[in-house]
């Protein structure tokens, strides 16, 4: 057996018949816990006619009601709980852009599991134990922090709880503690990087060697602009709080072919955003999560509104999702054409001249929608270059995309920088 294999914990070691047959009897758990313990499961089932002993296969899952986000601000704060209020040890929030911010809550077990998760994430990604481990997710309400932290001390790795901001002095900490490990957006590692650059500090040199990034959409450019830039290995790592947070799958060192659901606490479908109707694997869709062993808020068929397909194991038995392309929020209909952000950073990152720091602008003119895309230059880049920078990635989006945009090419560090997620679109329409 490789290095690697001897490293597999017991889930990860399952076949698929196992795989399969566990899921069954936990799903079938779930049901019956949010069914007795939280009255607007019990609700919603009764209201659609079904209940937890009509699951007979892991397929009669499709047979039960979706739970939106709006049903967990509708049960603010504590209406989703499935326990008594005193056996709840941590509760975490997101913050909403609109309303109420939903909350989540964790028993002993729910965190013990979560640190187990976050580890074999790490432990995926490359981390090992001993490894020291920067983690500059945002530590509070928002799971990276925290999330990050238990999961690279249950590893047993020696962790740096650096959390976001004050940029000048993550790169002396990374310096001068010497992590091989960093847990941070990919958007925040870029402002690492230009910190480097202004300390005039070669971001190649340092000791990192594998960086674990997510909590928002990016891209294979991304992925090899940041692994030159720092010589790093660079992989995803995705989650949500509805669900546990960080953790709930992750891109494996040896393959970096897209991310395995952790498919022995979580259950994966993909569904027709429209219909509702589950789709086959590897068609693309709404990604669908059901927890399988959580105990403080389990969560059937909770709609994440992220876009992905799944894919077949290959590092693991685990089922793979792919690099997800956006959120359904995040998706701009321009003039009848669906646009991502990420398929700009795909376009940004290629062309010449152009830093990786880009912002969607939209704009109403007359009864039409119109998108600028400001990228900033490189340092140094003659006007030639911003020209032909400008026309380039007008170019791509009329061909790549299908769509026509604005391209204005703006100095240097003039575009705001990302302390955790980024926000790429600035939405200027009149409401
Ligand atoms: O972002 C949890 C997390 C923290 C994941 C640190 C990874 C690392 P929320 O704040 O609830 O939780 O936001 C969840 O972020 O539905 C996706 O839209 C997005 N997201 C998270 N990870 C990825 C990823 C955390 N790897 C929402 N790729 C999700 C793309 C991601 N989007």
């Amino acid at each position: 057996m490789t290095d690697t294999a001897d490293l597999l914990d017991a889930g990860e070691r399952l076949g698929l018949d196992e795989l399969r047959a566990l899921q069954l009897e936990r799903l079938r758990a779930t049901l019956r816990h949010a069914y007795e313990n939280v009255p607007f499961y019990r609700e919603s089932f009764d209201k659609a006619g079904i209940h937890p002993e009509d699951c007979q296969s892991l397929a009669d899952l499709a047979r039960f009601p979706f739970t939106v986000k709006s049903d967990l601000r509708e049960n603010y704060p504590y209406g989703m709980f499935a326990v008594p209020r005193e056996r709840i040890r941590r509760l975490h929030a997101s913050s909403g852009t609109t309303g109420l911010p939903t909350v989540v809550g964790y028993t002993e077990g729910d965190l013990s599991l979560w640190a187990d998760l976050v580890a074999r994430s790490i432990r995926a990604a490359g981390g090992r134990p001993g490894d020291v481990v920067h983690v500059a997710y945002g530590y509070g309400l928002f799971t990276g922090g925290l999330g990050a932290h238990y999961g690279a001390e249950r590893l047993g790795c020696t962790v740096v709880p650096a959390s976001g901001g004050m940029t000048a002095r993550q790169v002396r900490l990374i310096q001068d503690l010497e992590p091989r490990v960093i847990m941070v957006t990919p958007s925040y590692m870029l402002t690492l990087l230009d910190e480097f650059e202004r300390q005039g500090v070669d971001p190649r040199s340092t000791s990192l060697r594998v960086g674990i990034f997510g909590a928002e959409p990016w891209t294979e450019e991304m992925r090899r602009e940041i692994e030159e830039r720092f010589a790093i290995d660079a992989v995803d790592i995705y989650g949500l709080s509805e669900v546990i947070g960080p953790g709930v799958a992750q891109e494996c060192a040896e393959t970096k072919d897209g991310l395995h659901v952790w498919e022995d606490h979580f259950y994966p479908e993909v569904v027709d955003p429209v219909t509702g109707e589950v789709l086959p694997e590897g068609e693309p869709g709404e990604l669908v999560f059901t927890s399988l062993t959580k105990e403080a808020m389990p969560i059937v068929r909770y709609r994440t509104r992220d876009l992905t397909r799944l894919l077949p194991g290959t590092a693991r038995a685990f089922r793979r999702m792919e690099k997800i392309t956006g959120r359904s929020d995040d998706m701009v209909i321009l003039r009848g054409v669906n646009v991502f952000p990420t398929q700009f950073e795909e376009i940004v990152l290629r062309t010449p001249g152009v830093a990786p720091h880009f912002q969607l602008r939209l704009t109403r003119e007359g009864r039409l929608d119109a998108l600028t895309v400001r990228a900033e230059s490189r340092p140094g880049a003659t006007p030639e270059v911003r020209e032909a920078a400008a026309r380039s990635i007008a170019a791509a989006a009329k061909d790549g995309i299908g769509v026509s945009v604005s391209v204005e090419i703006v100095e240097p560090e003039s575009l705001e920088r990302s302390v955790g997620k980024i926000r790429r679109i600035v939405d200027l329409r009149p409401r």
